[in-house]
């Protein structure tokens, strides 16, 4: 019962002040957000990558209130994509936006948004990379969907993410999983009403599999965003049904999730994609990784108590 709580309060400015001006919490936030500038985290891009790993760069911010902010998102990309292009990575490090960040929730937001990604996504593919852009709370997704498709008329190789707690995301999926797209499916990780999702966990992950099926057998490059091994499982099933090659589909977890197990399935032979985020508004982010594992909030707490 606790993750919903800490979802409603991942929504709240209060406890955004009070969470960030706690003591302890930079050294436990360090866990799943490893920097706040570009500096900090191109060395761990290289150690990621130097161990196999390919990564997804997500610069931390969302319900932003300022078209200034926007931009300054935007820029922030930009920066990154400065830097990784003296790294040359290319596709093994792509980048993930929130485009609330992006000012898609501020007046003239969907536009907004849309002119202020499609500078990212040229400079990815500039420096042979790309772009996925992450699914947010429900209200959000017919714009995102919509920038996607318009991205994907001169940059076919922008992703999206689809959430299976939706109803609608089967649809989604069928729509999708045409040759070229990519597309990441996850569980989803906002509070959502019963209107729009499946609550019960069980629900969910029968979904998970059921539009799991659908991209692997469809045309398009599945990616598999979840640390549950039970849908690892039947991923690495579902892809040898379908006739996949290693190289035709990848996995996705986070950055200070089951760590050992990105190494082991990169081992094994598969692409294995970290997601990393990093910057200075960490808090949404922060804040729903507590609310997918209520330990991590008693091992918080308790850190905070310690002091
Ligand atoms: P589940 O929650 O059942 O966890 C399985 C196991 O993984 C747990 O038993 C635990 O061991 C471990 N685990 C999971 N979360 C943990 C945590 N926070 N701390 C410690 N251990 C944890 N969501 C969204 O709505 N929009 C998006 O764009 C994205 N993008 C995204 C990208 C990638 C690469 C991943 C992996 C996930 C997302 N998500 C997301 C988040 C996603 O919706 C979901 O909330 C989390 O992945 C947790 O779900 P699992 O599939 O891991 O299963």
């Amino acid at each position: 019962m606790l993750g919903p709580v800490i979802l409603a309060a991942s929504r709240s400015d209060r406890m955004r002040r009070l969470i960030s001006a706690a003591p302890v919490t930079k050294q436990v936030v360090d866990r799943f957000i490893p920097g706040e500038s570009v500096d900090d985290i191109v060395p761990i891009i290289r150690d990621l990558t130097a161990r196999g790993l390919e990564l997804t760069m997500d610069v931390v911010g969302e319900d932003i209130t300022t078209p200034a902010q926007a931009e300054a998102a935007r820029d922030a990309y930009l920066r990154l994509i400065d830097r990784l292009e003296d790294m040359e990575l290319g596709e093994r490090v792509e980048m993930s936006v929130k485009l609330s960040m992006f000012g898609q929730a501020l007046d003239g937001g969907h536009d907004m948004a849309l002119a202020n990604v499609r500078p990212v996504v040229e400079a990815a593919a500039a420096i042979g990379t790309t772009v996925t852009l992450d699914a947010e709370d429900h209200t959000t997704l017919d714009s995102m969907f919509a920038i996607h498709e318009e991205l994907r008329r001169d940059f076919p190789q922008t992703g999206c993410v689809i959430q299976a707690y939706l109803f609608r995301t089967e649809a989604d999926a069928r729509r999708l999983a045409a040759a070229g797209s990519r597309v990441r499916l996850v569980k989803g990780a906002y509070k959502e009403p019963a209107e729009v999702a499946y609550q019960q966990k069980h629900e969910i992950d029968k979904a998970y599999v059921r539009i799991l099926r659908i991209l692997m057998e469809g045309e398009g490059y599945p990616m598999v965003g979840s640390h549950d091994p039970r849908l690892i499982s039947i991923a690495q099933e579902l892809a040898h049904r379908a006739g996949r090659k290693p190289d035709e589909y990848e996995f996705q977890m986070l950055y200070g999730i089951r760590g050992d197990e990105h190494l082991r399935l990169a081992a094994q032979g598969h692409r294995m994609r970290v997601y990393t985020a990093y910057g200075t508004d960490w808090y949404g982010y922060f804040m729903r990784r507590l609310a997918e594992k209520p330990a991590n909030l008693r091992f918080f707490v308790r850190s905070m108590l310690s002091k």
